[in-house]
Parts: structure tokens; C-alpha cells; sequence
């Protein structure tokens, strides 16, 4: 499954810094850093099917131009995704929400749910959140933060209670590269499928991970709309639901952001 062998990445034409180890998993090419700023910066020029994974990130960016907290002991990943034509791809959130799900699900984690679009989270709790940038075009960078053994708390007391550990919700949580490697493995499923079948074939199993139907307001460019969350079609625009059964679809470029009121 992983080749053994870490050999330090030369410089030269390869935009990733020596201090990184690299190797083989799961048809990824992983390099492997003690401490960067953003992993997702770090793997901006990087072609297809790499990955870049560090103990710490001191400029770790969250969604919103948010801080992300990078512990120590927490997965800072970030895997350069190849995307192909068509509007299919604007579900490629979707589907990374899926992959890390899929992997936090075989590692035994239970009443995992997706808020829209990608946020993991047990009991309302944020237990992995996604950043997903295009610096270039043809390929998309997945950002992926997990917390595992970090005290993301201890950094900012104002996430107290609102985070999750993987550590405290699963007897034996794996050593951080072995995470890494799971979620490459379901990532690199789950963008096979999309190229092949599309978006559409992911739908039902992205619909299971929304848990009960929720209350939520949407902010659509400042303008607010009520309803039922309602899932995702078949593109991946998000269903809002009314009262009186009828329902309005949203393209994820027009939701600014989706507040959750239950
Ligand atoms: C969010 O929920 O706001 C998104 C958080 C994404 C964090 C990850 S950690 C790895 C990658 N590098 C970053 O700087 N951010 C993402």
C-alpha cells in the first residue's frame, strides 16, 4: 500500500521545499512537512495526484478568510485533485465531504453528519473542516484539517465545545500518516467515480450524510431565504425547502453562507 522509502525532495524545478520527506500512498505522491504555513499553499503548483501533509501549519487558513487553529497532533492535509471539464466538478466539495466522511466512518467514528457544503461534525461538534482552492487551472486543492490528538482549545478558548477530537470519539485512533492515507485512498474513489459517472452517482450517499432535516437561513449575496434544508440534486445544488412542500434550488456559487437554526 505505501512504499517505505522517504527521500528527501530535491529543489531545483520542484516547488516543494527540501525539508520535506515524500512518498508513495495510495496512487498519491505525499510530501511530508515538519511545519509551513498553509499546506494548501504549498501544494498550489503542485501537479495532479500530489498531496502535502505538516505537524503544524502557523498560517492555516479556514473558510471565510478564517484562521484555522494547525496544533500539533492534528491532520493539516492538502491533495492536488485533477478535474476535468464541465460544471459537474462544482460538486467536488461535495464529494471531498464524502471521501473524508467514508474514511472517519471505516475508522469506527458514528453519528458523523455534513453540514452544507463540507463541514464533518459529531453532535455539532467540528471534527474535520475542508478548504477547496483553484490556483490553477485543470487541477483543484483539497484542503483537509482533522482533529485527532490537537487541543485546538488550548489556542483559541472561544472553540471550547466546539470542537471534536477523532482521539476521544474511537478506541484506537491511527497515527497521523496512516489517516493521511486513508482519506487519499476514499479521495482518489470518490474523484475516479466523478470522472467516470459524474457527480450524479455520488448523490445518494452524499444525501445520507446530512442527518435530520434542519432549519437553516441562506445568505444569498445579503439577501436572506428561510426553509428546510433539503439535500443536494443531482448537479449538487442545494434544495431549500418550504413550509407548503414546494422547494428552490441554489448553485453553491450563490450561497454565501448557510446558517443552521436547529
Ligand atoms: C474550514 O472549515 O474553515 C476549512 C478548514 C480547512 C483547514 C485545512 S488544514 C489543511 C489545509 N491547509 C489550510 O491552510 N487549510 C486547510
Amino acid at each position: 500500500m505505501e512504499s517505505q522509502a522517504a527521500v528527501p525532495v530535491k529543489n531545483g524545478d520542484n516547488p516543494v521545499p527540501e525539508l520535506f520527506c515524500t512518498t508513495h500512498v495510495e496512487g498519491w505522491t505525499v510530501h511530508a512537512a515538519q511545519e509551513v504555513g498553509s499546506t494548501n499553499m504549498v501544494a498550489a503548483k503542485l501537479p495532479p495526484w500530489n498531496a502535502v501533509c505538516a505537524r503544524r501549519q502557523t498560517a492555516g487558513r479556514g473558510r471565510f478568510q478564517r484562521t484555522w487553529i494547525s496544533d500539533e497532533g492534528g491532520l493539516w492535509l492538502s491533495a492536488v485533485v485533477p478535474i476535468g471539464e464541465g460544471s459537474g466538478w462544482r460538486a467536488l466539495p461535495l464529494g471531498v465531504g464524502l471521501a473524508v466522511s467514508d474514511a472517519l466512518g471505516v475508522l469506527g467514528v458514528r453519528n458523523l453528519r455534513m453540514r452544507w457544503p463540507n463541514d464533518l461534525l459529531v453532535d455539532n461538534r467540528k471534527l474535520a473542516g475542508l478548504l477547496l482552492d483553484q490556483f490553477e487551472p485543470g487541477t483543484v486543492v483539497a484542503g483537509i484539517g482533522v482533529n485527532v490528538y490537537n487541543q485546538p482549545e488550548q489556542c483559541d478558548p472561544a472553540l471550547k465545545d466546539q470542537t471534536a477530537r477523532l482521539a476521544d470519539l474511537v478506541g484506537a485512533s491511527p497515527a497521523l500518516p496512516e489517516l493521511a492515507s486513508l482519506i487519499l485512498c476514499h479521495l482518489r474513489r470518490v474523484v475516479e467515480q466523478m470522472n467516470a459517472g459524474g457527480f450524479g452517482a455520488l448523490i445518494p450517499e452524499v444525501n445520507r450524510l446530512w442527518g435530520t432535516p434542519r432549519k437553516v437561513e441562506l445568505d444569498l449575496d445579503g439577501v436572506i431565504r428561510r426553509g428546510i434544508f433539503g439535500g443536494v440534486d443531482s448537479e449538487g445544488n442545494l434544495i431549500l425547502l418550504d413550509e407548503l412542500g414546494g422547494s428552490s434550488t441554489f448553485g453553491s456559487h450563490q450561497v454565501r453562507h448557510l446558517k443552521e437554526n436547529n
